[in-house]
């Protein structure tokens, strides 16, 4: 259960205590496949990955994208949801709480029973076995831009800044990368595009990948001068 190894990293580390449940655990699942003794071997990479912080477009543009490729789009939260994955409710976050084992075994079945493509989206991205994943996309924003999503979403406000931090920091970037290798991890800038956009470069971007497009919000709000806008203390 993730409520247990949360609790022996929240000593280390102040950002967990926002973080854990807003992409996947970067903090505390660094290797999915180890941590569940996973090493199964898939016939094919049939899954297309769809992450990001809440409010880049995940759900949007796995929709379009799905309907483009002609396969289905599975939704990990609604994944979870059906499988009975959500054991609790952390009231403070107004957020579930996610019973790992049980959502990668629900993703395995999945993936198995399907044998042919699929895009996957959402958060816990690293839940899926890396051996079935064809390429995945990080959704990224700029932090004022999700701020202002976020906030047309009716999130509180601290709820709001959890998101924009992680943003900024790139947690959903670095659990992806640290997850699935820089080779498949491609991110997307959502910021000023139609989502029908977005799709179309993830589609320009599946014939022919560029590596190193890594967004780094950090270091653009530093030159902007407004970092502090964006991180608390
Ligand atoms: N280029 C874009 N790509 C994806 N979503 C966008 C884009 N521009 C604006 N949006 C908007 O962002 C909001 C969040 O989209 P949603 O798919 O619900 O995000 P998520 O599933 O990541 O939380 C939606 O209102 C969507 O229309
Ligand atoms: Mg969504």
């Amino acid at each position: 259960m993730i409520t247990i190894t949360f609790a022996s990293y929240i000593i280390g580390h102040r950002h967990s205590v926002f973080f854990y449940h807003l992409c996947s655990r970067r903090f505390l699942t660094r290797d999915t496949n180890a941590l569940f003794g996973i090493s199964i071997q898939f016939d094919i990479m049939s899954v297309i990955l769809i992450g990001g912080s809440p409010g880049t477009g995940k759900t949007k543009v796995a929709s379009i994208l799905g309907a483009k490729l002609n396969v289905e789009v599975i939704s990990l939260t609604t994944l979870a949801d059906k499988a009975g994955c959500v054991s609790m409710k952390d009231m403070v976050r107004d957020t579930g709480i996610i019973n790992e084992d049980c959502l990668v075994d629900a993703i395995i079945k999945e993936v198995e029973e399907k044998r042919r493509r699929v895009v996957l989206e959402g958060h816990y991205i690293d839940l899926v076995p890396s051996g079935s994943v064809e390429i995945i996309f990080i959704l990224r924003a700029h932090p004022a831009v999700l701020r202002e999503r976020l906030t047309k979403r009716g999130y509180t406000e601290s709820k709001v800044n959890e998101n924009v931090e992680a943003e900024v920091i790139g947690v959903c970037q670095l659990d992806a990368l640290d997850s699935f290798g820089e080779e498949k991890v491609i991110e997307i800038d959502t910021s000023h595009k139609h989502p029908s956009d977005s799709v179309d470069t993830i589609l320009e971007l599946m014939k022919n990948p560029t590596r190193g497009n890594r967004i780094d919000w950090m270091q653009q709000l530093e030159q902007e001068g407004r970092l502090d806008d964006f991180l608390r203390d």
